[in-house]
């Protein structure tokens, strides 16, 4: 029986023993296997034979408090082969004691654990560099966010300093087509004046005769005429300035009123092309902006159809202007019968310096700031199609309902 259990112990196991000296008197073929000394080797020597070097002292003084106190010692110890490899044991020391109770001889059971052992092992060492990693990784992630946060503060500064650039060119192209209309104004008062200056020297001339005539009356008739031209020739400088008098305040204005008013800047250049303009206004519309902007537009309008009738033969120049309200919007539509738009460029007519004139004829901006100043200062739109015999310019811009405050 007891040599059954002896077997079967010494077949699964490690097994040596010990006099109480620790000198080795029996040792079975597992351990010659994995200690890698023979039999012959092994027998007579002291067990610390297999002792690695890197145990310290003081396990093998509990291992010896234990074991000659008669009690089990038990321990995965690490040993260290003849080839000096290194390995583990799960080992179980027993202290066999004589009749009397003295210790007669130390058994040692073991397995192998070396696998287990380094297998724990490089999973702790794995989770130590999982740990070191996820250390870093932290670190690295806010090094990340603040490269990030910062190319952001980057990206936004550059994109306010792009819509600085932007609003500065707006303003400069603004400032351009002001002064490209300032011309055309120009011309226009010119012509406005030539009227009224040939009547006055006329006036002239008859109120020296009624003078010499001592005809008191007449002298008086002339000089009345002659005061009220002047003060129309006074008036045209007065729109003109008021005209060109920048940062108005937005307040609401008669649309009906800023049209007359471009018609009457174009009115005699138009006659003089023989260039029928028709008028049909609503004269009840209010919109809400700087009345004299809107007028801008409306020159450009009816500026760019008369150019369009230049050098073109036709029988019955004519352009309309209406004003009416159409779902809540007050419509102005310049429509003229001078042959159209160019399919080719309808796109590109409201882009700034674009111009199919001449370079002195022509500035290209004309549209552009039609558009800016429908779309930012009446919060409308503007459209151009081609339409009947001529092009046709729509400008939709939002209605103020009399009694309503404006802010
Ligand atoms: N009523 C129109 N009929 C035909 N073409 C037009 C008309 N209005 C504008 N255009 C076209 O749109 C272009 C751009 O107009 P605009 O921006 O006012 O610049 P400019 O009048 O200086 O050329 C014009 O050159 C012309 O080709
Ligand atoms: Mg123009």
């Amino acid at each position: 029986m007891f040599k059954q259990y002896k077997e079967a112990i010494e077949s699964s196991n490690i097994v040596s023993k010990t006099d109480i000296n620790g000198i080795i008197t029996f040792v079975n073929d597992e351990f010659c296997k994995i200690s890698g000394y023979s039999r012959e080797e092994l027998i007579g020597q002291n067990h610390n034979i297999v002792r690695h070097p890197d145990v310290p002292a003081s396990n093998f003084k509990r291992l010896w408090d234990t074991i000659l106190n008669k009690k089990i010692f038990k321990s995965t110890v690490m040993n260290m082969a003849k080839d000096g490899s290194t390995f583990y044991v799960n080992t179980t020391i027993i202290p066999i004691l004589d009749e009397n109770g003295e210790i007669e001889e130390f058994i040692a059971i073991r397995y192998d654990v070396t696998k287990e052992v380094n297998l724990k092992m490089e999973l702790e060492r794995k989770e130590k560099e999982l740990e070191a990693l996820n250390r870093t990784l932290e670190k690295r992630v806010a090094l990340q966010t603040r490269k990030l946060y910062e190319l952001n503060r980057h990206l936004e500064e550059r994109v306010r300093e792009e819509v600085r650039k932007n609003e500065e060119k707006q303003k400069m192209l603004f400032w351009q087509s002001r002064f490209a209309s300032l011309g055309q104004m120009m011309a226009n008062i010119a012509h406005q004046w030539r009227q009224p200056l040939t009547e006055l020297t006329l006036a002239l001339f008859n109120i020296k005769r009624a003078s010499l005539k001592r005809d008191d009356e007449q002298v008086e008739a002339i000089y009345e005429e002659a005061k009220s031209m002047i003060q129309n020739m006074s008036q045209t400088i007065e729109d003109f300035i008021n005209f060109f008098r920048p940062d108005k305040p937005k307040e609401p204005f008669k649309i009906a009123k800023s049209l007359e008013e471009s018609l009457q800047i174009l009115q005699k250049s138009l006659e003089k092309e023989h260039i029928k303009i028709e008028v049909s206004v609503d004269d009840t519309l209010e919109a809400v902006g700087v009345s004299n902007e809107l007028s801008q537009v409306v020159i450009n309008l009816l500026q760019n159809a008369k150019d369009a009738f230049k050098d073109k033969d036709i029988a019955d120049k004519k352009i309309e202007l209406k004003l009416f309200e159409e779902d809540g919007f007050a419509k102005i539509v310049v429509a003229d019968n001078a042959g159209g738009i160019e399919e080719s460029v309808l796109e590109r007519i409201f882009e700034p310096y674009f111009t199919t004139k001449h370079t002195a004829k022509g500035t290209g901006l004309g549209l552009f700031m039609s558009k800016m100043i429908v779309e930012k200062g009446l919060s409308g739109s503007i459209v151009a199609k081609n339409e009947g015999e001529g092009a046709m310019f729509v400008i939709k811009i939002p209605l103020v309902r009399e009694g309503v405050d404006v802010v």
